[in-house]
């Protein structure tokens, strides 16, 4: 039998990695790849990028630039890059790190195994195609794992064309997985023991593989007996319709908590980001879904700094959030991205965006902290994933997806304890078993 290959794969950027990490990792499982936690100890680095921000492509140049002495100390070593920034940039990659031996565009990952055995032959591939055929259903199923909360990608790509954004030019347009295909895979992931689903895409709320939509595909996903939470990420305020608001206030298996992104409270800045809608219309919406579901929290994200943002206009962000009051919030420095419509605009100064970054973290930071302290004295249901920090102690999520630690052995992981809150931090709380 030849020794196994490892496997060191590091994700950056959002969920959808994360999923997509896995399932790459199991693809190349076929090829006889087993994962490795060391770099230094790897015949396979991938890296799997994101482009959302310059930052995060920064990121893959100096990570391969530290990846340049373990392939000159093993020169077998194989280099990989997926992801948006393959997708973006590969030509250049393949041009400025000449030790890359693959580079793989998100829609492509099904053609890994072959790719890989490509550059086992001593070839440099790169696939940056998007071809007509489901790459999920190229892809193995998920292998046996032992976590009780799993991602599962439902949809990809984006026909909104914000005006910041390279999604839409990476991962492609808007595509939808068959409802048949999704509620087989999600089938298999709880006979492994999964209980909480989190449906991913990158515009999810517009998932429509089957009539009625993802509300639609909610209520068929609540029919898995062993299904106990589900939850999905990220959505768009117009496409939050009415069965999807109504789900959240009659099935209890959709968890109180949703990601709704804003990314700015004033009307001029939206319309100039081609978010095609105002801060009026995200206030109504909110208050249709906390109708629907009182006690959901909310959290979003925005962009500071956009350009031609007043100041004014940055309060009236300020005055959203005030209105809203949301769990938790992610904040960004507008970051011009090549070849989208706001890139071409010229960018305000640096240390205005600094100064409102700081400013919209501090309120948000507020609102997470009374969140978080509102909780003492609950009593929740926490989905028990892990041991936590200390000995004798255990971690998992809220149906809020608060971060909780109780006292409690192994036998409590894959279980829904209820507890009751005792302690806030400022993102995790404490908590005892409820009796
Ligand atoms: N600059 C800053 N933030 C951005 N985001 C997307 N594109 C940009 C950009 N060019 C943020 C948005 C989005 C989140 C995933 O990343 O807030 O919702
Ligand atoms: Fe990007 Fe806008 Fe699409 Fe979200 S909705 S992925 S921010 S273009």
């Amino acid at each position: 039998m030849t020794t196994p290959r490892k496997l060191f794969v590091k994700t950056y950027g959002c969920q959808m990695n994360v999923y997509d990490s896995e399932r790459m990792a199991e693809a190349l499982a076929g090829e006889g790849y087993v994962a490795t936690h060391r770099a230094d100890d790897a015949d396979m680095v991938l890296l799997n990028t994101c482009h959302i921000r310059e930052k995060a492509g920064e990121k893959l140049y100096s990570d391969l630039g530290r990846l340049k002495p373990l392939k000159t100390a093993n020169p077998n070593l194989k280099i990989a890059v997926a992801g948006c920034v393959a997708q973006a940039e590969g030509a250049e990659i393949i041009a400025r790190a000449p030790h890359v031996d693959l580079v793989v565009g998100p829609q492509a990952y099904h053609r890994l195994p072959q790719m890989a055995a490509r550059v086992q032959a001593g070839a440099r591939v790169v696939d940056t195609d998007f071809p007509p055929e489901d790459k999920f259903d190229a892809l193995p199923r998920p292998v046996l794992r032992r976590a009780p909360a799993a991602f599962l990608t439902v949809q990809e790509g984006c026909d909104k064309f914000c005006a910041f954004c390279v999604v839409p030019y990476t991962r492609g347009a808007e595509v939808s997985r068959p409802a048949a295909r999704i509620l087989a895979e999600a089938r298999a992931l709880v006979d492994q023991g999964v209980v909480d689903l989190t449906l991913l895409g990158q515009n999810v709320n517009a998932w429509h593989g089957a009539d009625g939509g993802l509300a639609a595909l909610i209520d068929a996903l609540s029919a898995i007996d062993g299904l106990a939470r589900i939850r999905y990420t990220t959505s768009h305020p117009n496409d939050m319709d009415a069965a999807l608001i109504a789900a959240h206030g009659d099935n209890p298996k959709l968890m109180p908590y949703l990601h709704l992104p804003v990314q700015s409270g004033a009307d001029r800045v939206l319309k100039a980001m081609n978010r095609k809608h105002t801060a009026a219309h995200y206030l109504a919406l909110v208050a249709r879904i906390r109708a629907a579901r009182p006690d959901i929290i909310l959290s979003s994200d925005f962009i500071v700094g956009f350009p031609g943002e007043s100041e004014a206009e940055f309060q009236a962000t300020l005055d959203l959030i005030e209105a809203v009051r949301f769990g938790a919030a992610y904040s960004f420095k507008y970051s011009a991205r090549p070849g989208t419509p706001a890139a071409e605009k010229p960018t305000l100064p640096e240390d205005v965006l600094n100064d409102r970054l700081q400013r919209l973290q501090a309120l948000v930071t507020r609102q997470q902290v009374e969140c978080q302290q509102a909780m003492v004295g609950r009593r929740v249901r926490v989905l028990v994933e892990k041991a936590g920090r200390m000995p004798g102690q255990v971690t998992g999520k809220s149906e809020y997806l608060h971060a909780v630690f109780l006292p409690g052995d192994a036998n409590l992981i894959g279980r829904i304890a209820p507890v009751t809150i005792t302690e806030a931090g400022r993102n995790s709380l404490g908590a005892v078993l409820a009796d």
